[in-house]
C-alpha cells in the first residue's frame, strides 16, 4: 500500500517577486479604474469628465498589458495549475470523475468552514502546500475572476474605446448603451469580488496575516521531505 509522504511545516517564500508585483499593481489599477470609471458614470463627481476619460483609458491599457504579460508568465512557469484546483488532485484510480468528487468534497469543507467552523474557532480544512497554495473555493473564485469578470471588463471596455470605428453601424447608439451597461455591470461584479476578497484576507491567524504574506511572500506551508530537500539545495533563499 502506498504511504502518504511525511510532511512538516516550514516558513517558505511561496509568492515570488513577480507574483507580488502582479498582485499589488493589479489591485492598485483596479481601484483606480473603479474610481475613474464611477466618475465617468456620474456616481462620484471628483474629476472632470475629460480627465476621468483620459486617466481611465491609460490605466485600462496598463491593466490589459499586465494581464497579457501575467497570462504568459502563468503558462510558462506552470503557475496556471494553481487556478485549476481539481487538476492537482491525484486519485488512486486516476479517473477525472474521482478527482471532481474529491474537489467537491474539499469545496464543501471550505464552504462549511467559512459559514460555521470559523465561528467555532476550528482549524482551516485546507493545509497550504507548494502544489496547492489555494483552497478549492479560492481557486474557483480566482478562476471566475480570470475567465468571467476580467474578460467581461476588457472586452466591453475595448469595444467602448473603439466606438469611433463602429459608430456608423445602424443603431450604434443603442449598442453603445448596451455595452456601457454590460461594462458597468462587470465593474460592479469586480467591486463585489474585491470587497469579498479583502474580507477573506482578514480571516487568517491575525487580521493582517495574509496581507503580510502577500507583501513578504512568506507563508507557513506543509513540505514533504523531498520538497524540503529540493528547496534547501536549489532555492535556499526561499526557506524563510
Ligand atoms: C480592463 C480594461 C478596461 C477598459 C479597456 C475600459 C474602458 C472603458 C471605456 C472606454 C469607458 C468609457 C469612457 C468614455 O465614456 O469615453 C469606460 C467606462 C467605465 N469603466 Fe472601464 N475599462 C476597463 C476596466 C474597468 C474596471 C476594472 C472598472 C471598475 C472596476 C471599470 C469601470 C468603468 C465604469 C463604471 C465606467 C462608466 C460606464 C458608463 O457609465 O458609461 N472599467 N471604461
Amino acid at each position: 500500500m502506498a504511504q502518504t509522504p511525511k510532511r512538516s511545516k516550514h516558513a517558505v517564500v511561496i509568492y515570488t517577486r513577480y507574483e507580488r508585483f502582479w498582485h499589488w499593481s493589479q489591485a492598485a489599477l483596479i481601484f483606480f479604474l473603479a474610481f475613474t470609471g464611477f466618475n465617468l458614470h456620474g456616481s462620484i463627481k471628483l474629476l472632470h469628465f475629460g480627465t476621468a476619460v483620459k486617466l481611465h483609458t491609460f490605466a485600462a491599457i496598463a491593466l490589459i498589458l499586465l494581464w497579457i504579460f501575467t497570462t504568459f508568465w502563468n503558462f510558462t512557469t506552470g503557475n496556471w495549475k494553481q487556478f485549476l484546483p481539481f487538476f492537482q488532485i491525484r486519485t488512486t484510480d486516476g479517473k477525472w470523475s474521482s478527482a471532481f468528487l474529491v474537489f467537491f468534497i474539499r469545496l464543501f469543507a471550505v464552504m462549511r468552514y467559512y459559514a460555521y467552523g470559523i465561528l467555532k474557532g476550528e482549524d482551516h480544512p485546507h493545509k497550504k502546500t507548494l502544489r496547492r497554495k489555494q483552497n478549492a473555493l479560492q481557486g474557483l473564485a480566482y478562476l471566475t475572476f480570470m475567465i468571467v469578470i476580467g474578460p467581461a471588463l476588457w472586452a466591453t471596455g475595448i469595444i467602448y474605446l473603439l466606438f469611433d470605428l463602429w459608430n456608423g453601424v445602424p443603431n450604434a447608439g443603442l449598442y453603445l448603451t448596451i455595452i456601457a451597461f454590460l461594462h458597468t455591470a462587470a465593474a460592479f461584479a469586480m467591486i463585489a469580488f474585491a470587497v469579498i476578497h479583502v474580507y477573506m484576507t482578514t480571516t487568517g491567524k491575525t487580521p493582517t496575516h495574509y496581507i503580510k504574506s502577500m507583501i513578504t511572500g512568506v507563508e507557513d506551508v506543509e513540505l514533504s521531505e523531498v520538497e524540503k530537500a529540493y528547496l534547501e539545495t536549489e532555492y535556499p533563499e526561499r526557506m524563510g
